[in-house]
């Protein structure tokens, strides 16, 4: 009988315990890999032995990790490449085609967005914005004109919600391929592929490496949609390296013990912070004021780590307040260990038009929080005295 395992076991041991060998996955730091004959490798060339012959195209590190991801994910297949922005770039550019559209979430990371408005229509590509309530209506209305629908959830910055299941149904009804950026969710709060998402990307650069020491990204789906972004990235270049792998999968180990943390730490904060009169607005999908709560509690298991607040005071004041934080680090990324403060206005989303950054509800105030895993109550004193100074 298979038993069937829950995440925190798949982070640390995946579907299948080792039977031989190391108990950890090793580092095989090679480029390229030796063959016996001719024979032998025009096989593995051509993908009939399952051997490894370089590494810009597979590596048993990454492979590992992949296998490990794609438990988590609930998903056949993963690919791990060199970063967030590669997974996304590969995936898209393997999938959509010069005069095919691409439906998107207006609420995205700043970096997809310039991806998606400078070098798309380069190739052809035309995106098109939703508000991130309004994307299953829109596919609905399309009559299949997308390729391709795009969508975060949480979101970055502002932590709006979009309801998975009903865009992955508009998609499959219209015959969109769906993808959705999870990396604020993680594995452990939300698996959109069982909620019926095509392909789930993550910058496991963030929670899923969790020690802010690698960059990284993971594309997984269904063996046939992989497939394609894997020829894509192969050809695009940007390959793992196995050492990075390596850490990655370390980092995965304890996926499930910080995202516990994460999440009761944000949860804490965000309600501490919504009862302070300095702060104009808490965004975290685990209070009950939030927009999307009823959606959130539908398909997360926990919340996040992730908040964001409007200070009620200028930018000058915003920077005052994060300059003042001891314990947060003036820094951007997020989902490491160590809890980081940052304005979007000044980084993720600098040079993005006013207009759009309204659109997406930041305003200059706006100061989102990547809460660690140290003391909530350091945390929140951390924040409080941060807040006297700004007055
Ligand atoms: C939500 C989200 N998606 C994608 C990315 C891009 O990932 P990377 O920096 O690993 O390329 C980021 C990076 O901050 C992100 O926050």
């Amino acid at each position: 009988m298979v038993k069937t395992r829950k995440p925190s076991t798949l982070c640390v041991q995946g579907a299948r315990s080792q039977t031989s060998g190391p108990v950890v996955v090793p580092i095989v730091q090679t480029s390229t890999f030796v063959f016996e004959d001719q024979q032998h490798m025009l096989d593995s060339v051509q993908g009939k032995t399952g051997d490894h012959v370089y590494t810009r195209w597979s590596n048993p590190t990454t492979k590992s990790v992949e296998e490990k991801i794609s438990s988590l994910e609930g998903t056949e297949d993963t690919h791990v490449v060199a970063s967030g922005m590669a997974a996304i770039t590969s995936a898209v550019l393997g999938l959509v085609k010069g005069g095919e559209r691409i439906l998107s979430s207006d609420s995205i990371y700043g970096g997809t967005l310039h991806f998606f408005n400078e070098i798309l229509p380069q190739n052809g590509i035309q995106v098109d914005y939703a508000d991130t309530n309004e994307v299953a209506d829109r596919l609905s209305d399309s009559r299949g004109k997308y390729r391709l629908c795009f969508f975060e959830t949480p979101t970055n910055p502002t932590l709006k919600i979009v309801d998975i299941k009903k865009v992955a149904d508009a998609a499959r009804a219209t015959g969109t391929i769906s993808m959705i950026d999870s990396t604020f969710g993680s594995p452990i709060n939300q698996r959109p592929h069982l909620l019926g998402v095509d392909l789930v990307m993550h910058s496991a650069t963030k929670y899923l490496g969790g020690h802010s020491d690698i960059i990284a990204g993971t594309i997984s789906g269904s063996k046939e949609t992989v497939a394609k972004v894997r020829s894509a990235a192969k050809l695009l270049g940007g390959t793992m390296d196995p050492f990075a792998s390596f850490l990655l999968d370390r980092g995965i180990k304890t996926l499930s013990v910080r995202m516990e943390r994460h999440n009761s730490n944000a949860e804490f904060l965000a309600e501490r912070l919504s009862r302070d009169n300095r702060i104009k607005r808490v965004h975290y999908p685990g209070l009950p004021s939030h927009p999307q709560y009823d959606v959130a509690r539908q398909q997360m298991d926990s919340f996040g780590g992730m908040l964001s607040v409007d200070l009620d005071t200028d930018l000058i004041g915003t920077r005052r307040f994060v300059d003042s934080l001891d314990i947060f680090l003036n820094a951007v990324s997020l989902g490491g260990v160590e809890s980081l403060a940052s304005i979007p206005a000044l980084t993720t989303h600098y040079g993005i038009p006013e207009g759009m950054l309204k659109e997406a509800g930041i305003c200059n105030s706006t100061v989102r929080l990547s809460v660690g895993i140290e003391d909530a109550a350091d945390l929140l004193d951390d924040l409080m005295t941060a807040l006297d100074v700004v007055g």
